[in-house]
């Protein structure tokens, strides 16, 4: 038995964020950011008593009255994040009780930009082992709770976001989610992609706070020759197992971190980018929400038709990076 997605639904802030706006914090500017990063504006959710539980939430109402069924059905709660509202309570219990899904059990998985890819594989073997019938995986992050707004290197690239699909057991063979691989490398992606404050090694004090290390650092230049070959290798992967090619694919859906990288791993798979799907230049990159909106936005225009081959692609902190294969239902 395979699981099969059989609703999808995002939440996107209203605040908008242009990279006009970040030139009158920065120095920056737009053609720069638009040209080595494909991005023009984010979101940004604006409401300071509002968390990722909130945009996690939001996606949970529409999952459920798209489906329509009552929380009370939904047996397993994943949520993937790594700005989760707090330590603890997991941000998945948040949504839990925003809902009320009293029957679920609910937890976090923290795989940064790879999250909802791991989490939906997690989530895919409840399904094909009888365990569960109906879970929800929801991938969502507000990266503006972790951004340095005085960093040029990170704060442009980021935004708020989240986006998620209710899971269930496939109608029929032959659909669903049919492979994923799925990788990590700690030993070489540890130092190049981290928030080191408010963790167990550096918990919260003045210093840390002068050090600036409740945000996130990244070296750009390092994580993106990862991340090209990574995504684009995992990539080649997946239609190999799969016979898959240019032609039998109906959608790349990577993760949306940076443009130049998108279009390397559409160039490695020989697909024409008229069959990726790329929304970096409205919301740039939401982390864990990059690829449930995608794959929203791409039901939401109709354009996933039952039996269209989908290829998901990610790679993020960690390093963590993977590749699935869907054949929609
Ligand atoms: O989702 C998780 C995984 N993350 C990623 O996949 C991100 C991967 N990395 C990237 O996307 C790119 O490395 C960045 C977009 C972050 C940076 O682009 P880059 O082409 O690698 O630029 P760079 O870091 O090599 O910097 C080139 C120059 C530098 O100046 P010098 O040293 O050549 O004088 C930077 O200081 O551009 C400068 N620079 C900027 N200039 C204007 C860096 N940030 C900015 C900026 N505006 N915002």
């Amino acid at each position: 038995m395979k699981a099969a997605i059989t609703a999808t639904a995002k939440y996107l802030p209203d605040g908008v964020v242009t990279n006009h706006d970040l030139e009158r914090m920065l120095e920056t500017n737009d053609e720069w950011i638009r040209s080595r990063t494909g991005i023009s504006e984010r979101r940004i959710m604006k409401d300071p008593d509002k968390a990722s539980s909130f945009l996690c939430g939001e996606v949970a109402k529409q999952l459920l009255d798209k489906r329509g069924i009552s929380a009370e059905e939904i047996e397993l709660i994943i949520v993937a994040t790594m700005t989760p509202d707090m330590l603890f309570p997991s941000t998945a219990c948040l949504v839990q009780d925003i809902i009320g899904a009293t029957g679920a059990w609910a937890f976090d998985l923290n795989a940064a930009c790879s999250g909802f890819i791991f989490a939906l594989n997690t989530a895919a073997r409840f399904i094909e082992s009888g365990a569960h019938k109906k879970v929800m995986v929801i991938g969502g992050d507000k990266m503006s709770s972790i951004v340095d707004y005085t960093d040029r290197s990170t704060a442009i690239l980021f935004g708020d976001g989240a986006a998620g699909v209710l899971l269930e057991p496939a109608e029929s063979e032959g659909y669903g989610i049919l492979d994923a691989r799925l990788y990590s490398d700690g030993t070489n992606g540890k130092d190049h992609l981290l928030m080191s404050g408010g963790g167990s090694l550096h918990p919260a004090t003045h210093e840390t706070v002068e050090k600036r290390m409740h945000f996130i650092h990244q070296d750009g230049r390092q994580v993106f020759k990862s991340a090209v070959t990574a995504m684009a290798d995992t990539a080649a992967e997946i239609m190999q197992r799969n016979n898959l090619d240019a032609e039998n694919i109906a959608w790349l859906i990577p993760h949306q971190a940076n443009q130049r990288i998108i279009q390397a791993t559409a160039e490695r798979m020989g697909l024409g980018m008229e069959k990726v799907i790329s929304n970096i230049a409205h919301y740039g990159n939401t982390t864990a929400g990059t690829i449930p909106i995608c794959l929203a936005e791409l039901d939401e225009q109709r354009k996933l038709n039952r039996g269209s081959n989908l290829v998901l692609v990610s790679f993020g902190a960690g390093y963590t990076w993977g590749g699935m294969y869907i054949k929609w239902q």
